[in-house]
């Protein structure tokens, strides 16, 4: 069975590398985290190349000198570096955010944490079916779940009819290990997120979400095509080689005039 980067299966001895992996920048949290962990049965081999190839990964390191929650970071300052849309100011929707580094960067490049005091202060709205702990400038909505409709009316009221600029999604299913079933059940992720977008985008908003290629790929595309004006896939350095995820960018949103989503 074709396992696929990081998120794929976590055996109990990379869960406790992860527990002690985590005692920088964010202490005291309870964590199995950084990845989606899937209790998939796999050898000591395997165990180990996991180990060495997290020893080794400069990302990893590079979360750790910076104090962020995960190397998942640097996707989204790679791609955030080419397409710009995170400025002070902007309102962002971050879904699936646990452990947090994705938010992390999103409030530092917005100054949801008002750190830069000559600039616009933004907002952070992050919600995740786990726990997240606290980030300043940031508000968490932890142990909900994006596709329901209680957790979308939660948002919108502590948008208060603001628009949102960009919502972004790194959400990731519960893996099977099974590359069609994952494909399809994070493009139905996509599709949650789009038709939220829909609802809370300002016009000209921006949509990023994580996929996993497959053959759903391109008729997600089609689909955003039909409510954005620029639509990229993007594979950043950070994301792993071996892993079949990417990243659907979605600029200029047109306004909730414009419908067709099939
Ligand atoms: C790869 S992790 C996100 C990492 C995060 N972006 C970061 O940088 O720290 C994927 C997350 O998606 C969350 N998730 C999956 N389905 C979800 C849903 N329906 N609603 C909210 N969160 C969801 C999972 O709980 C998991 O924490």
């Amino acid at each position: 069975m074709a396992m696929r980067g990081i998120d794929r299966g976590v055996t109990s001895t990379k869960r406790s590398f992860l527990k002690s992996s985590v005692s920088w920048g964010w202490r005291n949290i309870p964590v199995t985290r950084g990845m989606h962990v899937t209790a998939v049965a796999r050898d000591n081999t395997s165990s180990n190349e996991w180990l060495i190839r997290q020893s080794r990964d400069p990302y990893v390191k590079m979360a750790k000198t910076k104090h962020y929650r995960a190397r998942s970071a640097f996707k989204l300052i790679e791609i955030d570096d080419k397409y710009r849309f995170l400025k002070p100011g902007s309102v962002v929707v971050d879904c699936g955010a646990s452990p947090g580094a994705w938010t992390q960067v999103a409030v530092q490049r917005v100054n949801a944490d008002s750190r830069d005091k000559t600039n616009k202060v933004g907002r952070v709205i992050s919600i995740d079916l786990l726990p997240i702990h606290p980030i300043e400038g940031a508000t968490m909505l932890e142990k909900c779940d994006l596709t329901s409709s209680e957790t979308q009316r939660k948002v919108e009221a502590l948008l208060g009819g603001a628009g949102v600029d960009a919502l972004i999604s790194d959400m990731s299913p519960n893996a099977t290990g099974m590359q069609q079933l994952d494909h399809e059940l994070i493009v139905r992720l996509c599709y949650h997120a789009l038709a939220f977008a829909h609802r809370v985008l300002a016009p000209r908003g921006v949509l990023l979400c994580k996929s996993f290629d497959g053959g759903d790929s391109q008729r997600l595309l089609r689909d955003l095509r039909k409510l954005f004006d620029v639509v990229k896939t993007v594979k950043p350095r950070a994301s792993r080689s071996d892993s079949v995820e990417s990243f659907c960018f979605a600029g200029g949103f047109k306004g909730r005039a414009k419908t067709g989503v099939s």
